[in-house]
């Protein structure tokens, strides 16, 4: 029998949904003793109740009152995706009310918050806490872990990675609170986006000494509800330019994230060059995986490899179909629920979903790559 583990979601947008998506069908996972079970939710909007009341036939419970939800002794875990101000108060709530948590990133506004989160964290140690990133889960991303961990790429020679998107190109778009400051944050689209491009390269120990960032506000006036053009304050592209200083080698690392990066509809890529193996991968085109093994004077060739299902869990879906975002989605809980209930050593596979230390190194880059951007352009200014 699967464990059970009972969840209360709060913040029932976007990735509500899809978190109770995936939760319906974990039956196509093969290889997981632990599944969720959704029994409470919350949202202040009542109108975002209809769709769970319908779909979720095991949730009992909905409330505007967050901590109603967590005064609950049959939740057990709590699933959270609310803007980026609430993400403190609600996280150090959560961790102190005993129950275990998945939360969005950027994991804080800003450092200062996202320091608060750690500290709770720091003192609840019987809370398993874990940061929302599923693109690693994709059958290429599952591919360059696996080769990092287990195959020699030689010296590193260049990392690259990032997230793209393009909606934002339409002037018209109209604004939401991703793209104020006082909701999302100052790092604009490096908080969004960020930890997207960080979550494989910090687990590989690849934290840039060094941080400079070239950021852009492109778009600085969008449509509210009412029509009518109000400021667009956010950043809407990040350039994060780092040199990754280990013992035994050095090397540039660049993060890309972009709001505004025309045709690119959330393309999330990896690029590890080595001097004996390099591999690239992008969800542009997430059927491929481009691999380059090198011997000494031996040709130089990329490799472009079809790949199919190839999950970091077991499923019923054949190996010769397509994966796509939602199955991240599915198997970045599965591994939330394996670690959960098992332990990081009797995982059912190796890759654990980014920990709240890896989101506070995201942090310390967006920080000082917020900082190196203000330097320059005071200088730029002569001021
Ligand atoms: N992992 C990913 O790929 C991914 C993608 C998009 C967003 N996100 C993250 O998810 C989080 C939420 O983003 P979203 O796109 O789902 O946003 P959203 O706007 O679609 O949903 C947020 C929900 O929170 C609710 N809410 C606001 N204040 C609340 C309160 N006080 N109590 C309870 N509910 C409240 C809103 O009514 C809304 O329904 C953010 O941290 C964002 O960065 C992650």
């Amino acid at each position: 029998m699967a464990t059970e583990i009972r969840f209360g979601l709060i913040g029932l947008g976007l990735m509500g949904r899809e978190f109770a998506s995936a939760a319906a069908r974990w039956s196509h996972l093969t290889n997981i003793d632990a599944r969720p079970v959704i029994v409470a939710a919350c949202d202040t909007n009542e109108s975002t109740f209809g769709w769970f009341k319908q779909n979720v036939q095991t949730l009992g419970f909905t409330t505007t009152d967050y901590h109603a939800l967590l005064d609950r002794q049959d939740v057990q875990a709590i699933y959270c995706a609310v803007p980026h101000h609430l993400h403190a108060q609600f996280y150090t709530d959560i961790v102190q009310a005993g129950k275990h948590l998945l939360g969005e990133k950027p994991f804080g506004i800003d450092l200062h918050a996202n320091r608060t989160i750690l500290s709770v964290i720091e003192k609840n140690p019987n809370v398993f806490v874990r940061c929302s990133s599923e693109f690693p889960f994709f059958p290429g991303g599952v591919a360059v872990i696996r080769a990092l961990l287990e195959k020699d790429f030689g010296k590193i020679i260049e990392v690259e990675s990032g997230i793209l998107h393009s909606s934002d190109l339409n002037p018209k778009k109209a604004i939401n609170w991703k793209r104020m400051i006082e909701y999302n944050g100052e790092y604009g689209c490096m908080g969004d986006l960020g930890l997207h491009a960080l979550h494989i390269p910090l687990r590989f120990g690849w934290f840039p000494s060094r941080v400079q960032a070239q950021l852009s506000k492109i778009v600085r006036e969008r449509p509210n509800a009412h029509g009518d053009l109000v400021p667009c304050t956010t950043w809407d592209n990040a350039t994060i330019f780092g040199e990754v200083d280990l013992k035994d080698q050095q090397f540039p690392i660049t993060f890309h994230t972009k709001r505004i990066a025309p045709g690119e509809t959330n393309t999330w890529f990896i690029r590890v060059i080595g001097t004996r193996r390099s591999m690239e991968y992008s969800t542009k085109y997430p059927k491929t995986l481009k691999v380059m093994e090198y011997a000494e004077g031996g040709p130089q060739a990329w490799q472009h490899i079809d790949l199919g299902y190839e999950s970091a869990y077991a499923t019923i879906t054949g190996r010769i179909f397509e994966f796509g975002f939602t199955d991240s989605i599915l198997q970045m809980w599965g591994a939330f629920c394996d670690e959960l209930a098992n332990g990081r050593e009797r995982m059912k596979q190796p890759f654990y979903c980014a920990t709240p230390q890896e989101a506070h190194q995201s942090h310390l880059i967006f920080t000082q790559a917020l900082e190196s951007h203000s330097v320059r352009d005071r200088k730029s200014h002569g001021d």
